[in-house]
């Protein structure tokens, strides 16, 4: 059940309950792709660095080790030892942008496993089973993301079949919660929204999904290429006909001012991969914009990455302890520098909640993006 609290402007600072506890919003979920966050960062390392959702992938974890070992292991939760909510991606994206050759057809996606080649099956029922297999607490509807260059026609057979499929979902999903020995039984649905860019199809579509009751929607097929301006029209043509009483997902995005940018057009939830990709990269973010520990001019810096900031790598190392490690290729390097990140993205997200609640989200916003500026996100 999502509640809202408040709203400033189009921001909103809401709350969603599930099995698993609540989802403060905002949002930013920290992305463990195959149920492990890259840089050898731990749940234990998540507890503290303030995560409130792990996200990982369907299609990932279906190929290896399999959602039926991770079911017989009772669940991801378990599996993992995270006790938090777990937003798990419905493989539709994964299996376009890795698996090899791949045939869509009415009843789901033929692909090779980017793995050992094996030819998969998967459709919206099979995508159903796996996230429920896995038990996450919010499973994603199995949609088409298609090129942000698709043609229109191709984009409206394609929406149709996402439509299609979504429907497929929702009784899947229903009945698969009715089964006495499914492992979470209050798994949530959320519906996706494509239709690239162009708005009058990302339009029909969203109103076509708002009727469908799902837990919550999200944005897809967004941050796929096209511009950030471009990114920025679709949320503005396409948020104000998603259900406003369901929180609002937008995949895949972004850099702190994509985020900022979001929030003040509607969207509650955000993943992306860039605070541990950059991160692994020795990339920081910091309020000034981001910062290449390599850099030369870091080798005799004691400050933290940023002074003020309160994550396990801030709180006791420096930048040139932390240069060093990364040029001696020392894991502890990477690690430090995505704890940091993440820590920065999930605070940033605290002070959007604290700034919604407050009424002084468009200030905030204001003043936060002058200081990324100063970097280049
Ligand atoms: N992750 C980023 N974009 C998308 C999308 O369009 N669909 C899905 N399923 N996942 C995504
Ligand atoms: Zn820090």
């Amino acid at each position: 059940m999502y509640e809202l609290l408040k709203r400033d402007g189009a921001a909103r600072r809401g709350r969603l309950h599930t099995v698993h506890g609540v989802i403060e919003t905002p949002v930013f979920m920290n992305v463990g792709t195959a149920a492990a966050i890259k840089g050898a960062v731990s749940t234990e390392d998540l507890e503290r660095i303030g995560t409130q959702v792990e996200l990982s992938n369907t299609y990932h974890l279906h190929v290896r080790p399999g959602d039926q070992i991770i079911r017989k292991l009772g669940g991801l939760h378990k599996f993992m030892s995270w006790e938090k909510p777990i937003l798990t991606d419905s493989g539709g994206f994964q299996v376009f942008s890795l698996a090899g050759l791949r045939r869509i057809k009415e009843e789901g996606v033929y692909f090779n496993s980017h793995i050992d080649g094996k030819k998969i099956f998967m459709g919206p029922e099979e995508s159903m089973q796996i996230q429920s297999n896995l038990a996450s607490t919010i499973a994603m509807a199995f949609d088409e993301c298609p090129s942000s260059v698709a043609d229109r026609e191709y984009m409206e057979r394609s929406v149709a079949r996402t439509t299609r499929w979504l429907e497929r979902c929702k009784r899947e999903m229903d009945r698969l919660n009715s089964l006495t020995d499914t492992i979470n039984r209050h798994q949530m649905l959320f519906g996706i929204n494509q239709g690239g860019v162009y708005e009058d199809i990302r339009i029909s579509h969203a109103k076509e999904i708002a009727d469908m009751d799902l837990d919550g929607y999200a944005v897809g097929g967004l941050a796929v290429g096209e511009s950030h301006e471009e990114m920025y029209r679709i949320l503005d043509a396409v948020v104000p006909h998603l259900p406003q009483e369901k929180p609002i997902y937008l995949m895949g995005v972004g850099t702190p001012a994509n985020i900022l940018e979001a929030v003040d057009r509607g969207v509650d939830f955000f993943d992306c991969v860039y605070p541990s990709r950059n991160g692994r990269h020795g990339h920081v973010y910091t309020k000034q914009g981001k910062r290449n520990l390599f850099n030369a001019k870091y080798e005799l810096d004691e400050r933290p990455i940023e002074e003020g900031c309160q994550c396990p790598a801030c709180r006791r190392y420096s930048r040139a302890y932390i240069r060093h490690l990364l040029k001696a290729k020392e894991m502890l390097g990477m690690r430090l520098c995505v704890l940091h990140n993440l820590y920065f993205y999930n605070h940033l997200m605290e002070e959007i909640r604290q700034a919604i609640e407050e009424g002084r989200f468009k200030e905030y916003k204001k003043k936060t993006l002058e200081g990324l500026q100063g970097g280049k996100s």
